[in-house]
């Protein structure tokens, strides 16, 4: 596989590491010893998968010369946020087009991602609603700066086309190394799939590299297995082929699992907060309710109904990022663990020498 001949900024300095959780394993029972692929440690601001794929994306930008990008995702989008990040640090003026999948989410003032768009400076924030035709929204826009003088890029959502993949054959590359030095003897990967870029583009550098190991993918967005295969397996073919590939791809290598998916896209149910807690409390690694939340409830259900591996096989899981999610949703883990002192002004004790901090009572 050759990457070599595609333009790219250099934004994945070394490998990102591959760690067992002791403790998680021992929390699902010891059936399976868990890894974690730490993409969440990726650089880019706080970390996650779109920073391999804008890696390629943006160096075709900066070779078209672009002065801008524009972009698209949800009103909490990861990709959103590594886009601007990424942007700013290239000279780039980044718009963000954001879609309201929920009715009424969009909050200008908001918690998580909505901050840093406002905190890193996205150019301008136009919101759709759910549904609405983004791409035709996104040209329109890159046709107004146009005519402004400006020379925009646009990059898909999740920059899902398959140079934005190219950054997951690249891990998958990656990962082929790391086992080559160390092989817990794991024949799976599991991760979330939305936009379906991290999955296709795995799938296209395993197949390229000839690694044998199947890929894990639980849905975030769609509602079926066979709506998110058929996303996957025709950007994991555009990939192949963009990677002069000559072999067919077997779609029947494309797996896809929409039990965890929850009432909706962004909307956790109970098994993906028990897994989002059960990570913070056993190996204090964050996961979120939209994306990764969801991929370890489907890795934390497969091990305890021994569905889809068996016992005593090594899994490993990836983690894409999206912590910065968590602190939008305040409400799903406000129960604060209780004081054991009294309460009132004693409770804050001496500090220091014969010092004694007291807050004033009321
Ligand atoms: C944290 C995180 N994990 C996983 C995904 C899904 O990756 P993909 O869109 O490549 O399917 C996303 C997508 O935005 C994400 O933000």
């Amino acid at each position: 596989m050759n990457l070599h001949k595609f333009p790219r900024r250099g934004y994945v300095d070394r490998p990102t590491p591959i760690q067992y959780l002791p403790r998680l394993t021992e929390a699902l029972g010891g059936r399976n010893d868990i890894f974690i692929k730490r993409d969440d440690l990726l650089p880019g601001c706080l970390g996650g998968n779109k920073t391999r794929k804008l890696d390629f994306v943006l160096g075709e930008a900066v070779r078209q010369k672009a002065t801008s990008i524009v972009t698209c995702g949800a009103v909490q989008s990861n990709h959103c946020r590594l886009a601007l990040a990424w942007a700013n640090v290239e000279g780039l003026k980044c718009h963000l087009v954001l879609e309201e999948r929920v009715e009424g989410s969009y909050h200008p003032g908001g918690s998580g991602n909505n901050l840093l768009f406002n905190l890193l400076g996205a150019a301008s924030i136009t919101v759709v609603p759910g549904g609405a035709d983004v791409g035709g929204i996104m040209s329109e826009l890159a046709a107004r700066l146009k005519k402004n003088g400006e020379r925009p890029y646009v990059v898909p959502g999740g920059a899902a086309d398959p140079l934005g993949a190219l950054g997951y054959a690249a891990c998958a590359q990656e990962i082929a190394g790391q086992l080559l030095e160390n092989d817990p003897g794991f024949n799976y990967i599991i991760t979330a799939t939305g936009s379906g870029g991290t999955h296709a583009g795995l799938l296209a550098g395993l197949e390229a590299t000839g690694t044998p190991l199947e890929v894990m993918g639980i849905n975030v967005r769609r509602p079926t297995a066979e709506a998110q295969k058929e996303i996957v397996a025709k950007l994991t073919v555009d990939t192949l082929k963009l990677l002069e590939h000559d072999r067919p791809f077997n779609p029947d290598k494309v797996s896809c699992f929409p039990d965890y998916l929850g009432p909706f896209y962004s909307k956790p149910d109970k098994s993906t907060l028990e897994a989002i807690e059960l990570l913070a409390k056993t190996e204090s690694i964050i996961v979120d309710p939209v994306y990764t939340g969801k991929a370890l409830a489907g890795l934390v259900d497969f091990t305890r109904k021994e569905r889809v591996f068996d016992a005593g096989e090594p899994v490993l899981f990836l983690h894409t990022g999206g912590s910065a999610a968590i602190f939008s949703y305040p409400e799903l883990f406000k129960t604060a663990p209780p004081s054991l002192l009294p309460k009132g002004p004693a409770a804050a004790g001496p500090v220091g020498p014969g010092k004694t901090a007291v807050r004033k009572s009321k």
